[in-house]
C-alpha cells in the first residue's frame, strides 16, 4: 500500500513486511494554521429529518507545504464535521466512490444494528447506503469512521474519520465557551514519504512521525486572551496522547466520550488512547498577548522527539469573555442494580510475526459467532484485563455508554467519572465498568480500538436479546 494507492487485494494482516521509503524531511513546527474541520451540511430536511448525501471519495490535500497528499474523505473533508441535535433524526446517504468496500460507523451512537456499520456490513464500490441516526441520546462528541473488516485500519489512517458533534439543550444552555470559542480538534499521527504521500503499514508505531491536528502538521492556532472549549478526539490507529500544556498549567476537563462530566475537574494532562475524547476549557486570559504556548504529548517521548510536539497556541489579542464554567455540568442517573457479571481478557500475538492475531478471551473475531449473549434490560459489570505483556490496549463497546467503576481496584479519577464508550487499559491493568443494555436489541461489537488490533481480530460480538 505504499505510494498513496490503496491496497485492494491482500488483507493487511497477511501482507508481507514492506521496506519503508525514506520519510519526507518535514519537521517544520507551528508554520501552518490549524483549520476547522470542514462542516458538512444536510442537503435538505424532510419531516424534521436532516438528510445528508455524502460522497466517500479520494481527494488531495496539502499536508506538507507545496505537496498534494492523496487522502480518503467524507465529502472532501480532511477531516469532516457533522453537527446534530438530540431529538432531531439524521438520514445519512453514503455513496462509496472508492475502489474498496467501506462501512460507515457512528462511534458512540445509539443506533439500530442495521445502521451500525458493522465490519461485514459494507457498501460495495460504486454503491450507496442510507444510515438512520435517531439521535435519541444525550449530547456527546461522536465520531464517524470506517469499520470495514480488515480495511478499517488503513481506511481510518488515510482519512475516513469525521466528527459528529451531537448537542442538546442541557448542554447548550450552560454558559461554557461557545461559537468560535468552541473548537473541535482531531489528532492523529501519519507517516509520509518523500513525495508527501501517506505510507501505511500495519502496526507501524516506529519511525518518522508527523502529528496532525485537524489534518495539518504541528499547526498553530491563534486565540484571544479568554476561555476556549476544545473537543479533542484521538483518531490515531495506535498512538496514545498524554497531552499537557508546556508551561505545566492545569486545564479544566469538562467532558469525555459521552459528553459533559458531572463536575469540571482540574487536570495536568489528558490521557487519550485511540477513539477516546476529552473536552477541556483552557483560559488564555492568564497569558499576555504575544504568548506562544505549546500543547505537547509527553507519552514515551524524549525532549527532542518531533512526536512530542502537537500544536501551539498563539495568544494574539484580547476579547470579552462572558463565558464561565458551572460547578455542576450535569446530573448522571444513579447506577442501576447489577444483574450480571462477566470478564474479558485482551491478548495479542507477537506483531512481528506474519499473520499475528488479536484475541478477546482467547478468540479471534468471527462475525458468525455470538460471543456474549445479553438479556435486554440488564445492567452488567464487565471486568476487562490486558494480559498482553507488551502493548497497551483499550476496550470499546458499541451501542451503550458505560461508567468506570474501578481501575486496578481503585476508584476512577475525576476525569473518568463521566459516560464513556472507550477505556484505555495499560499492560497488566484491569478495568471494571458497568453498562446497561436497555436500548436496541440485536448484534453489536465490542473491541480494542487500536485500529490495527481490530484488523487483527481483537473484536467480539454481543447479542442483546
Ligand atoms: Cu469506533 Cu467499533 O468503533
Ligand atoms: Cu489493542
Amino acid at each position: 500500500a505504499a505510494g498513496g494507492t490503496l491496497a485492494t487485494g491482500a488483507l493487511p494482516v497477511s501482507s508481507p513486511p514492506q521496506r519503508r521509503q525514506p520519510a519526507v524531511p518535514f519537521a517544520e513546527f507551528f508554520r501552518m494554521p490549524m483549520p476547522m474541520p470542514r462542516l458538512i451540511e444536510p442537503d435538505t430536511t424532510r419531516n424534521g429529518v436532516d438528510v445528508y448525501s455524502v460522497a466517500i471519495r479520494r481527494t488531495r490535500t496539502e499536508i506538507v507545504p507545496g505537496l498534494q497528499t492523496e487522502v480518503l474523505t467524507f465529502d472532501g473533508g480532511y477531516p469532516a464535521l457533522f453537527r446534530a441535535t438530540t431529538g432531531r433524526p439524521v438520514l445519512m446517504n453514503q455513496h462509496n466512490h472508492l475502489g474498496t468496500p467501506v462501512s460507515v460507523h457512528l462511534h458512540g451512537g445509539e443506533v439500530a444494528d442495521v445502521d451500525d456499520g458493522g465490519p461485514m456490513d459494507s457498501i460495495d464500490p460504486g454503491d450507496s447506503r442510507a444510515y438512520h441516526y435517531p439521535n435519541h441520546q444525550p449530547h456527546a462528541p461522536l465520531w464517524i469512521h470506517d469499520h470495514t473488516h480488515q480495511l478499517e485500519a488503513e481506511h481510518i489512517y488515510r482519512g475516513l474519520s469525521a466528527f459528529y458533534i451531537l448537542q442538546d439543550e442541557d448542554e447548550r444552555r450552560l454558559p461554557l465557551p461557545a461559537g468560535r470559542y468552541d473548537v473541535p480538534i482531531m489528532l492523529r499521527d501519519v507517516h509520509l514519504d518523500d513525495k508527501g504521500q501517506l505510507l501505511y503499514q500495519m502496526e507501524d508505531s516506529h519511525g518518522r512521525t508527523t502529528i496532525l491536528a485537524n489534518g495539518k502538521p504541528w499547526p498553530y492556532f491563534e486565540v484571544a486572551a479568554r476561555k476556549y472549549r476544545f473537543r479533542i478526539l484521538n483518531s490515531s490507529n495506535l498512538r496514545i496522547f498524554r497531552l499537557r500544556l508546556a508551561d505545566g498549567s492545569p486545564m479544566t476537563q469538562i467532558g469525555s466520550d459521552g459528553g459533559l462530566l458531572p463536575q469540571p475537574c482540574l487536570v495536568d494532562e489528558l490521557y487519550l488512547t485511540p477513539a477516546e475524547r476529552a473536552e477541556v476549557v483552557i483560559d488564555f486570559s492568564h497569558y499576555p498577548v504575544g504568548t506562544r504556548l505549546e500543547l505537547e504529548n509527553t507519552r514515551n517521548f524524549g525532549k527532542d522527539d518531533p512526536a512530542r510536539k502537537v500544536l501551539r497556541f498563539h495568544v494574539t489579542h484580547t476579547a470579552q469573555d462572558p463565558s464561565s464554567i458551572p460547578v455542576t455540568l450535569r446530573t448522571l442517573p444513579p447506577l442501576p442494580e447489577v444483574t450480571g457479571r462477566r470478564s474479558f481478557e485482551l491478548s495479542m500475538d507477537d506483531v512481528t510475526k506474519p499473520g499475528a492475531q488479536g484475541y478477546i478471551n482467547g478468540r479471534v473475531y468471527d462475525h458468525q459467532r455470538v460471543d456474549t449473549s445479553i438479556p435486554w434490560g440488564s445492567s452488567e459489570v464487565w471486568t476487562i484485563s490486558n494480559k498482553d505483556p507488551r502493548f497497551p490496549h483499550n476496550f470499546h463497546l458499541h451501542l451503550v455508554t458505560f461508567r468506570i467503576l474501578e481501575r486496578d481496584g481503585r476508584p476512577p479519577s475525576a476525569a473518568e467519572t463521566g459516560l464513556k464508550d472507550t477505556v484505555g487499559i495499560d499492560v497488566g491493568e484491569t478495568v471494571t465498568v458497568q453498562a446497561t443494555f436497555d436500548s436496541y436489541r440485536g448484534k453489536y461489537l465490542y473491541h480494542c480500538h487500536f485500529a490495527d488490533h481490530m484488523a487483527m481480530g481483537m473484536m467480539g460480538q454481543m447479542e442483546i436479546t
